[in-house]
């Protein structure tokens, strides 16, 4: 019986037509647009400013603030509260800094790792050092389509400095940014927690000047506007609202 089986199994093999060749890898890319690179290195590298050992902890009213926001969350989901936290060191701090980072991830009860994902991930944290005024101009499409890019023109000739770079005397740090949520009064630009609309060459020089003389330019639109409304009038809600009963039957 085995030579018989032996044979048929040989048979079965020699019937098997062999594995074709693997057709080559056709290499299709998602897109055809040059890939654009980060501004920043998000890779931690040990400085004099900024390494473990610099000492970092929250003021006695910021700790209290830092305890009412943990408040918020329960217990086993303290990390919710990275974010905040965050912004509370960077805002005492004036930037966030890889001893920051720690407090907050021992504060939270995390790894680190958990704190620099959420670090690097939002563009808001500065992980280096920035100057008094942080100068943040929109140059998404609204904005840029309003004249963004003659505006970053202007601080950059007006202050000397390039994008991502910070005055001499440590006063003005300019960087370009996505959308500013503030579309409707484009060109923006966005100092510290401020924002100035509808802006001109004219008006952007203005508020930095008065900025560098320590003074405090009023913030909002500088076209006259009061907010977001029409720049050439109302268009709707023209007329006075309808009363109560309207378009209801008479005889009800
Ligand atoms: S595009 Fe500039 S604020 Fe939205």
């Amino acid at each position: 019986m085995l030579p018989i089986l032996a044979r048929r199994m040989a048979a079965c093999r020699r019937a098997v037509p062999p594995l074709a060749a693997a057709a080559p890898a056709i290499r299709r890319p998602f897109s055809a647009s040059a890939v654009a690179a980060s501004d920043k290195l998000f890779v931690h590298r040990d400085t004099p400013d900024n390494n473990e050992t610099v000492p970092f902890e929250f003021t006695s009213q910021n700790l209290a603030r830092a305890r009412e926001i943990m408040k918020k969350y329960p217990p086993q989901y303290k990390k919710a509260a990275t974010l905040p936290l965050l912004d509370l060191a960077q805002r005492q701090n004036g930037w966030t800094s890889i001893a920051t980072m720690n407090y907050i991830a021992k504060m939270l009860d995390v790894p680190p790792m958990r704190v620099y994902e959420v670090a690097t991930f939002y563009t808001m944290y500065n992980r280096e050092p920035v100057g008094k005024y942080f100068l943040q101009v929109c140059t998404t499409t609204p904005c840029q389509l309003c004249g963004s890019d003659e505006i970053l023109d202007t601080i950059q000739k007006h202050l000397g400095i390039k994008v991502g770079e910070t005055t001499k005397d440590k006063t003005f740090t300019l960087v370009e940014v996505e959308c500013a949520g503030a579309c409707v009064n484009a060109p923006v630009l966005a100092v510290n927690d401020d924002y100035f609309e509808d802006l001109t060459s004219e008006a952007t020089i203005k508020i930095l000047d008065e900025l560098k003389k320590g003074g405090s330019p009023k913030p909002g639109p500088v076209s006259g506007r009061q907010n977001c409304e029409p720049k050439a009038g109302l268009t709707s809600l023209t007329t006075p609202p309808t009363g109560p009963g309207f378009g209801i039957r008479k005889d009800l």
